[in-house]
């Protein structure tokens, strides 16, 4: 979802992060405060421009990094012509591959789906078909796949929906201004089975990938989808309802985000903005309330309690207890029961990628999606075994969950969110793990984590052993908490930063870190933007959000918030160095339509098919002087991908593959 371009009139569609104050009530330093520090430092060096000067600064990975400079030249790792910027009604990939629609909003997935009509939408027919703004693709290989790069399990996250661009008769214009109606019980209905994830077998035959219609794995997740809460938080009398007194049992899962692919062959779900889909007042001196208020809990976008008890506050107070988690669901058992891993932390989860540690546990790196708020990891109890699959379904149940305080000297510490230690006490309101969990903010809070600029994906390359942390933008920033050094208040494009775990060991507590890239205009000097010289008009973004490494070890980021009133471009898919001289170029592979944002990405493991996520296409228009008005769904700034005068704009998933075949951007 995109950040800056709430408006109330369309409220209801624009959920995420319209909060006009910022949710983090503490005083912990901001990361824009650390980095600060640490480039005015840098810049106190500048005028000796010694390599060691530099290296005592900013620490061992620019310092490897300057030697393969010298060792490599500025050679990219990327070979593919860049895509130009701009703005349009269709989506644009470099020259020689081929973007291909393969999974639309609406797209029967199983064989007794009825086809889209979008005159006729029900909330049946809808629980049968594709849902609605795809976000997290992962995919996994079928076992004994003949190619696994051309047939396996696609995993989609639905995050949210844009009532205006779905249905007809939504919008009504008074006085030249556009206004969304409330949602009826029916269209409530459609959009609460239009949210949470698609599993789709996919094949490919020759460059062409298509859904297996009539496979046993075609499953859609929605709101009311069974779940197991799990881990240490499962049964607690903070998650139990008047609907489920055991405090277990949840239906649904909200506003699925970003995700991840286990290395056991799972697919955990981030659930991130859940909300803004509660309405109600808590009763008067209820204890959640400082906790709801952490969270913005309720808001008012969807207030899907005029609709289900359970989303009213008033009538039941533990429900929004249940939602904020990671659901981890088997794709390869169409009948399990998704697991909510409570084990992980509450907050408004992006991703939770994963890599199994030397000592073979698994860690996973997690970002609170908040202006301020923090960076976390999760490291299992029990190790991994690639041998036997059973044995690690439920690992994720049981580990430390450590919250990041990253300092101005380069390094870093992940502070464990543990009952009992340090501040995490009966003084302070924790009675238990489950309460430490329930509040992880407030814990992170009181163990002095690091405010952070919009955590969004956190992704560990394993081929080099570091990981990128995308840190979306903090228009909120004030200039007091920059310094002069670093005029990066009001962080309108964001930033990337690179962590070094110590000794290259994911379990370790401690680690170092720099920037890789403050993103933004590099020819315009006060945004302060730190791509190379090499990277082109083309090839600069902003507002990274998700983040994929391929198997060469190679950075791929997507973008959510770019526009022709913003960056002059579309968001998309940039390819990022990040070894050698070509560190911080970055090239355009692939714009999304107008509206859009970039999601996704993801790519089979021989890196020869990357599947991406084009989001809420056809959202916004004022933003686009060839449109310049509020697009809906009687007057539409794109109908992509469909392009009949009778189909919506619909969010799709794209595979993009080269043509004649290869590994992509090689
Ligand atoms: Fe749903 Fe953090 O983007
Ligand atoms: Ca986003
Ligand atoms: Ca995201």
């Amino acid at each position: 979802m995109r950040d800056d371009d709430y408006e109330s009139t369309f409220g209801a569609s624009m959920l995420e992060h319209e909060d006009a104050e910022p949710r983090n009530p503490t005083d912990n330093p901001t990361m824009g405060e650390l980095i600060s520090q640490r480039f005015s430092r840098r810049g106190l060096l500048k005028g000796a421009l010694a390599v060691s000067a530099i290296s005592a600064t900013v620490g061992t990975l620019a310092l490897e990094t300057a030697a393969e400079a010298q060792a490599q030249g500025a050679k990219s790792a990327f070979s593919f012509k860049e895509v130009e910027v701009g703005v349009d009604a269709d989506h644009h990939v470099a020259e020689g591959y081929e973007a291909q629609v393969l999974l639309r909003w609406g797209d029967p997935l199983t064989v007794d789906a009825p086809a889209f009509d979008p005159a006729k939408q029900s909330a049946e027919a809808q629980s049968k078909q594709f849902g609605y703004n795809n976000d997290f693709v992962g995919y996994v290989p079928m076992s004994g796949a003949a190619d696994p790069s051309a047939h396996g399990l696609l995993f989609v996250n639905h995050e949210y929906t844009n009532p205006h661009l779905m249905f007809p008769g939504v919008v009504e214009m008074k006085d030249g201004k556009a206004v969304m109606k409330n949602a009826t019980p029916e269209r409530f209905a459609i959009e609460a089975m239009a949210h949470g994830a698609t599993v789709a077998e996919i094949r490919k035959t020759g460059s062409e990938w298509a859904l297996v219609r009539d496979s046993k794995y075609n499953r859609r997740i929605t709101v009311a989808t069974e779940m197991q809460l799990s881990g240490p938080v499962a049964g607690h009398e903070r998650v139990q309802t008047k609907a489920d007194a055991s405090g277990r049992k949840v239906l649904g899962t909200l506003n699925n985000c970003s995700g991840a692919l286990t290395p056991w062959g799972t697919f955990v779900s981030g659930e991130e903005n859940f909300h803004g889909y509660f309405s109600g007042k808590l009763p008067e001196g209820h204890r959640e309330e400082a906790n709801y208020k952490r969270l913005a809990v309720p808001s008012s976008p969807y207030a899907w309690g005029r609709f289900e008890e359970r989303f009213d506050l008033a009538r039941e107070p533990n429900e929004a207890n249940r939602f904020g988690w990671v659901v981890e669901v088997d794709p390869f058992d169409p009948n399990s029961v998704p697991k909510k891993r409570t084990a992980l932390g509450r907050f408004k989860h992006e991703g939770a990628d994963m890599i199994v540690a030397r000592d073979g546990r698994v860690v996973a790196y997690l970002g609170d999606d908040e202006r301020f708020d923090y960076v976390y990891k999760f490291v299992t109890a029990g190790r991994f075994d690639p041998n036997n699959r059973a044995s690690n379904l439920e690992l994720l149940d049981s580990g430390t969950l450590y919250v990041a305080k990253f300092a101005a000297d380069g390094t870093h510490e992940w502070l464990p969110l543990v009952f009992g230690q340090g501040p995490l006490t009966a003084a302070n309101g924790f009675q238990s793990q489950a309460d430490v969990l329930i509040e992880a903010r407030r814990a992170g809070d009181l163990l002095g984590a690091t405010k952070m600029d919009r955590p969004e994906d956190l992704t560990p390359n394993p081929v080099t052993g570091r990981v990128y942390v995308m840190l979306t933008n903090n228009t909120s920033r004030k200039d007091d908490q920059v310094d002069s050094a670093n005029p990066r208040a009001k962080n309108a494009f964001g930033h990337i930063i690179e962590i070094a775990e110590a000794d290259g060991d994911h379990t370790a507590t401690r680690g170092r870190w720099e920037i890789l890239l403050k993103c933004g205009d590099p020819s315009v000097a006060e945004v302060g933007a730190s791509f190379s010289t090499d990277t082109t008009k083309n090839g600069w973004f902003g507002m990274p959000d998700n983040a994929v490494v391929d198997s060469a070890g190679r950075l791929w980021v997507a973008t959510d918030g770019n526009g022709i009133d913003v960056t002059g471009r579309t968001d998309g898919l940039w390819a990022v160095d990040t070894e050698g001289g070509a560190r911080r170029t970055s090239k355009l592979f692939y714009r999304v339509p107008h509206g859009a944002e970039m999601c996704g990405p993801c790519f089979t493991p021989d890196d020869t098919t990357a599947f991406v996520a084009v989001q809420h296409p056809g959202d916004d228009g004022p933003d686009w002087p060839e449109f310049g008005r509020r697009s809906y769904y009687e007057d539409l700034s794109t109908r992509w991908p469909d392009f009949k005068p009778d189909m919506p704009v619909r969010p799709s998933v794209v595979a993009i593959t080269k043509k004649g075949g290869g590994k992509i951007g090689v």
